[in-house]
């Protein structure tokens, strides 16, 4: 089993350097904890291409397979309706290269929309998820096309992992960030940056929606049930191997919290912030809010990235 290396984050963020935007960082209100407060920062990576992380981890892949000489003609597949799919559809047009992209039939309209707006090839297949990522496998065996997936690659997790290179820069004596957690690619990817700098990682996720927990619990990657008002972007029914391995190390914390926590956080990101989020954001900061959540001590510096905001705002 891998495991991601620093320098292979550290390469990520030189290939795309100027070609995704450097994250914004915002000094919000302190949060009160025992004995005094914290100094908490928010990252708005939902201000990112494609609103959210993914656009890192999708250039990188298909930058690294262009410098290495592997990026077919065919182009890159992908069987995602989510932010992924979004941020393969965008790189592959940075890059002049077609994307294919398989939903399952029952998938939304303006998925759909989306996905063709930023000129993807969008094929319809099945009734399930599991349908339209056996018609991308085959696809990708016909043509040629480069296979990419959600998070559970090597690039894509790198790529993710260079949000918080910038973060080192942006926030001098940080101590701790916080991620939200749903196959694991953000997660390994910071948390492997994090490590080297001695920083501690928070991986929060749903308490019905906990693939890297559940891996952590079993010593091994694992299916889990999903249910979750953030489950159309955190729900991975399993964590990567990536993802286990860096969560097993020392300085990393994994924590649930529960969708009602989950939806105050975000409620509160647009009450107090006027930052419009979708629920994988709300986790984080639910990470550092919440009664099962991370407690800092007094002093300790907190950065939460604000991962996606591909929401209808409608409800807030
Ligand atoms: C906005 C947002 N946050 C967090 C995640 C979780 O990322 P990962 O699967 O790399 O853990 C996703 C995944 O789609 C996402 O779209």
């Amino acid at each position: 089993m891998g495991e991601l290396s620093y320098a292979e984050i550290k390469a990520a963020a030189t290939r795309i350097a100027g070609r995704v935007r450097p994250v914004t960082v915002t000094r919000a209100d302190d949060l009160a904890v025992d004995g005094g407060a914290a100094e908490l920062y928010l990252a708005l990576e939902f201000t990112q291409h494609t609103g959210t992380f993914k656009a890192r981890g999708a250039q990188n892949f298909l930058l690294a397979h262009r410098e290495a000489g592997t990026l077919p003609a065919a182009g890159v597949t992908i069987a995602s309706g989510g932010n992924a799919g979004l941020a393969c559809a965008w790189a592959a047009r940075e890059q002049a290269v077609p994307a294919t992209v398989f939903l399952p039939a029952t998938a939304p309209q303006v998925k759909v929309q989306r996905l063709r707006s930023y000129g993807a090839d969008v094929r319809l297949v099945g009734a399930e998820y599991a349908d339209a990522l056996t018609a991308c496998l085959e696809f990708a065996d016909v043509t040629g096309a480069l296979a990419s997936h959600a998070y559970d690659h090597p690039d894509i997790a790198a790529g993710a992992g260079t949000v918080m290179i910038e973060l080192l820069e942006r926030i001098h004596g940080l101590d701790t960030v916080v991620v939200a957690v749903g196959g694991g690619g953000l997660f390994a990817g910071v948390a492997t940056v994090a490590q080297q700098h001695r920083i501690r990682t928070i991986a929060v996720e749903p308490e019905n929606c906990r693939a890297l927990n559940a891996a952590l619990q079993a010593g091994r990657p694992v299916d889990v049930p999903l249910n979750s008002v953030a489950a159309d972007s955190l729900g991975a029914r399993r964590a990567s191997d990536l993802a286990l391995r860096a969560a097993q190390h020392e300085g990393v914390r994994s924590v649930l919290v529960t969708d009602a926590e989950i939806v105050r956080a975000r409620q509160a990101l647009w009450d107090d912030y006027r930052f419009a989020v979708e629920h994988a954001a709300g986790t984080g900061l639910a990470g550092v809010r919440s009664p099962t959540g991370y407690r800092p001590s007094a002093g300790e510096k907190v950065c939460v990235v604000l991962c996606g905001a591909n929401t209808d705002p409608a409800d807030l």
